[in-house]
């Protein structure tokens, strides 16, 4: 599958970018800035309106990822429930700062609401989700991804 193909698969239409986007980046683990041009050039818009798209959803990625990402949610309910907590814990065990882009093996990301409030606070290690984490299952969790 190309870039090329994937966006073949789209109406040239403003309401055809997001999915095109999440495709690509399904496709690739993330939507290079060449990749990123393509995308403009067949929609017809600027560079800048796809990186603005692009990087308004946390699942969309404009870099490539490490081999190891973490995603905690700090939505209203995960927040009440210490998610917080959660991610000092992450970021103490591992010597990270969520947010951080510099670790070329690890990267820790606070996302936003995943509808998933009931279990919360949650937690996503390379796609699979942990629900109502705490601090020191969180430590748990990590020891088999070191
Ligand atoms: S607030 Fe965390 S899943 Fe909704």
């Amino acid at each position: 599958m190309t870039v090329e193909k994937i966006l073949l698969e789209f109406d040239v239409e403003l309401k055809n970018l997001l999915p095109a986007l999440k495709k690509i980046n399904a496709s690739f683990g993330y939507v290079s800035e060449m990749d990123a041009q393509k995308v403009a050039d067949y929609f017809s818009m600027s560079l800048s309106k796809v990186y603005e798209t692009a990087s308004f959803y946390d699942l969309i990625k404009t870099k490539p990822q490490p081999p190891l990402v973490i995603q905690v949610c700090s939505g209203a309910n995960c927040a009440v429930k210490n998610a917080y907590k959660v991610i000092v814990e992450i970021e103490n065990q591992l010597h990270i700062k969520a947010g951080d882009d510099f670790n070329p093996n690890v990267k820790l990301e606070i996302i936003s609401c995943l509808g998933q409030c009931g279990r919360g606070p949650i937690m996503i290690i390379n796609k699979k989700i942990f629900t109502q984490v705490t601090p020191s299952s969180a430590r748990e969790i990590l020891q088999n991804y070191m």
